[in-house]
């Protein structure tokens, strides 16, 4: 048992390291002086196991060649999928993918052709849209519905409705699903299945924050469901969002039906897609063989984060509910009952309370009124966007 205590207070400057975070904020949100909790990676040093192993590649053998899978790297993924998340799959069913959005591009590429509709469920990370659209393929929306607690739920009726008139090819399950953090339910899933598999419909299941469940809450991968789901699913998932490192880039994609798998793996292949570098394999194979603990820890911050977030808003913040996420260190805000409009609400994040969120409409029309909060940062840093947020609402 590992004693050892990590240290997720630590409040540390990413200015001028090429970050996406603070170093794009002149351009997302015009000023430069916002307080940046928007891109979903953490302010957290990444597990120092993973960053030792990289040092002492680079230390110790300064030659930074082409590389062949390393010893022990797909077994180090096999194991923690199994371990984990009870996905079972060979190497064969495997494949390296240099990013989710980029495999996701690939994938619709492979599966689809202009023209045809794709299947997201909104409010949903954006990039989905944009590929879908930027491709020449056609966005078709299957809303999550509000449920009478305040979370969302997916509407299964409207996704057969739409299976059956819209004769989408492929469908977008964000599972977990960002922004709003749901742990889709293996009953859920398995309809989903049932009825992709009625309509000839791949399933794209994105599980780029399944390792990232909260207290309480379990992970289903899609392919763990069903034989539909096995017929019909493409998943793909990374180490990158559970351990931070998201800008070394290192993915995986799996897919059972051999139908679907080997004309997919075998165009990645043919355009040299699918072939790792030896970071990405070294911050991978430190990860999942050594970051168990670091990660339970994590979790554990970001969890007292967020139920900070969620009851600072209920008692000082009128108009704003944090909603908590099954999974994911982001948190939906919904500031539906402040009555502002989507400018007003961008001047009261941006220019009063200085702080720079992401906003809730770049997730579809339906995500209006609502802002993306991303809690994995040291409590301090939490707690001050929190006491400038409040500030705002009051001058309202
Ligand atoms: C659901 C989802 N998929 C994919 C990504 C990005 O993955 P990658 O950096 O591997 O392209 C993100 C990042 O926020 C995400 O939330």
């Amino acid at each position: 048992m590992d004693d050892k205590r990590y240290d997720f207070d630590q409040v540390i400057d990413r200015h001028g390291t090429g970050c996406v975070m603070v170093d794009r904020c002149k351009e997302m949100f015009g000023r430069e002086d916002v307080l940046p909790l928007w891109v979903a990676d953490m302010g957290f040093a990444a597990c120092p196991d993973i960053t030792r192993a990289l040092v002492e590649r680079v230390q110790n053998h300064p030659i930074y060649g082409y590389s062949v899978p390393l010893e022990d790297y797909w077994q180090s993924i096999i194991d923690w999928q199994r371990e984990r998340n009870g996905l079972e799959f060979t190497q064969e069913e495997a494949c390296f993918i240099g990013g989710i959005v980029n495999g996701f591009g690939l994938a619709l590429n492979h599966f689809t052709r202009p023209g045809d509709k794709v299947v997201i469920q909104e409010p949903v990370y954006h990039p989905f849209r944009m590929l879908i659209t930027g491709n020449n393929r056609m966005v078709v929306n299957n809303g999550l519905r509000r449920t009478a607690d305040g979370f969302y739920e997916m509407d299964l009726e409207d996704l057969e409705r739409v299976f059956k008139t819209e004769q989408p090819r492929m469908m977008v399950l964000c599972n977990p699903h960002n922004p709003i953090g749901i742990a889709w339910p293996a009953d859920v899933q398995r309809q989903v299945a049932m009825l992709a598999r009625k309509y000839e419909v791949v399933v794209f299941s994105d599980e780029i924050h399944g390792d990232l469940t909260l207290k309480g809450q379990h992970h289903t991968s899609f392919l763990t469901v069903s034989d539909d789901a096995r017929a019909v699913g493409v998943v793909m998932g990374a180490p990158s969002k559970t351990f931070n490192i998201a800008g070394i880039v290192s993915s995986w994609c799996v897919v059972k039906n051999p139908d679907l798998r080997k004309p997919f793996f075998h165009q990645l292949e043919a355009n040299e897609q699918c072939s790792p570098n030896f970071l990405s394999m070294t911050a991978t194979r430190a990860a999942y063989r050594h970051g168990g603990e670091w990660l339970a820890q994590c979790l554990d911050y970001i969890e007292d984060n967020i139920d900070m977030v969620v009851d600072y808003c209920r008692d000082h913040i009128p108009g704003i509910v944090a909603i908590k996420p099954q999974a994911s260190f982001l948190v939906w805000l919904d500031c539906t009952g402040l009555g502002l409009d989507h400018d007003a609400l961008s001047d009261l994040f941006v220019n009063k309370a200085r702080l720079g969120l992401n906003d809730g409409a770049m997730f579809g029309k339906s995500g209006s009124g609502f802002m993306r909060l991303n809690v994995a940062v040291p409590r301090s840093v939490l707690r001050q966007a929190m006491q400038q947020l409040a500030e705002a609402v009051k001058s309202l």
